[in-house]
């Protein structure tokens, strides 16, 4: 599979199965056996964090899958809960995947939530997420930059961050991150926050990546996989990697699994075609009806504003 070359040193495997599970202990348990699935079907790259729940279930598909450590690249997050116990954080994750290290570790969220009885979604007494703004990310980068001298991170990195925060968080990091996880999908390109990362080196992977059935259905998208004879899937993902970034993928299907691994080369024109279809519109993860994503406003977290409202998301 193809590799990217992180500014660590370290070679990533650009596409990822995801390992996202909801929230329901029993589907999390579950998720193992689509994972084995994966690794089976030829994934090299796991991306799971603290807070899906399912870093056993990773570890667990590991060991069944009798593939060596060091032939596989395993991303985890840091909860955003956990900002002021990065060290703690690790070895919790460690312990829950049987790894004695990471591949890649990620901040999740650029906000920090209370930590209380390590619930992940700490409330104040009127329902909204309790936030802690006695850290912020650059202190908790400066715990990230021990870890990784510590050889328990091999790489580490930053999710859910824009221009704004990264400028923020370069103002004292001594370590650039080696990589940015954000949504990118054809109705949301970030092509400014792309160009930023690649003139920083910093490596750019898309989650939801697929864009769902909305970028399936699109008659752009349906026209090129006909025209290549590929899946509309399979126009996506092959768009994103000719653009030079990686890519995280779920599935709990076998075949969709492999469909997910096969990409080709598009013809400029067609990628550019792609391109156009932007509209600026978050699929994934939808802000509260104060227009706020996890606590933070669009300003804060330095996202754009919508162009278009959020509507209900078929996957
Ligand atoms: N950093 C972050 O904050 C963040 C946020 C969101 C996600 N992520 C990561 O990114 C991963 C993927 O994100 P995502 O699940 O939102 O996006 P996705 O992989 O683009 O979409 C997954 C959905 O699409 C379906 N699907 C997958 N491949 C398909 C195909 N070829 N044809 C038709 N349907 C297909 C899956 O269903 P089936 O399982 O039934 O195939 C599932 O419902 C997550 O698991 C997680 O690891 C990170």
């Amino acid at each position: 599979m193809k590799s990217l070359l992180l500014n660590s040193g370290v070679s990533m495997p650009c596409i990822a199965l995801g390992s996202w599970a909801g929230s329901a202990p029993k589907e999390r348990a579950r998720a193992s056996s689509w994972l084995l699935t994966g690794l089976e079907a030829g994934y090299r790259h796991i991306d799971t964090a603290g807070l899906y729940g399912t870093e056993g279930a990773v570890g667990e598909a590991i060991r069944q899958s009798g593939i060596a450590r060091q032939d596989l690249f395993v991303t985890t997050k840091l909860p955003w809960h956990h900002t002021k116990r990065v060290r703690e954080s690790i070895e919790e994750s460690l312990k829950r995947t049987g790894l004695d290290y990471f591949d890649l570790y990620l901040i999740h969220w650029p906000q920090t939530l209370v930590y209380e009885n390590d619930n992940p979604t700490p409330l104040n007494a009127d329902g909204s997420l309790a936030l802690d703004e006695s850290c912020d990310f650059n202190d908790t980068w400066r715990e990230m930059e021990k870890a990784l001298a510590s050889g328990k991170v091999k790489s580490i990195g930053v999710s859910n961050f824009s221009i704004k925060t990264l400028e923020q968080l370069l103002k004292t990091a001594k370590v650039m991150p080696a990589v940015l996880q954000i949504e990118i999908h054809p109705y949301l390109v970030q092509n400014e926050l792309v160009k930023w990362c690649k003139d920083k080196d910093i490596v750019v992977v898309a989650y939801a990546a697929t864009g769902y059935a909305v970028v399936r259905e699109d008659p752009t998208i349906i026209a090129l996989a006909s025209k290549y004879n590929v899946t509309p899937t399979q126009i996506v993902l092959s768009w994103h990697i000719g653009r030079g970034t990686g890519i995280v993928t779920k599935s709990e299907n076998v075949g969709r699994q492999k469909e997910n691994l096969e990409v080709i080369e598009l013809h400029e024109e067609d990628a550019r075609r792609i391109d156009a279809l932007d509209k600026n519109r978050r699929l994934s993860i939808k802000p509260d009806k104060q227009g706020r994503m996890f606590g933070w406003s669009f300003d804060r977290l330095g996202w754009q504003e919508e162009h278009a409202p959020h509507t209900e998301v078929k996957l």
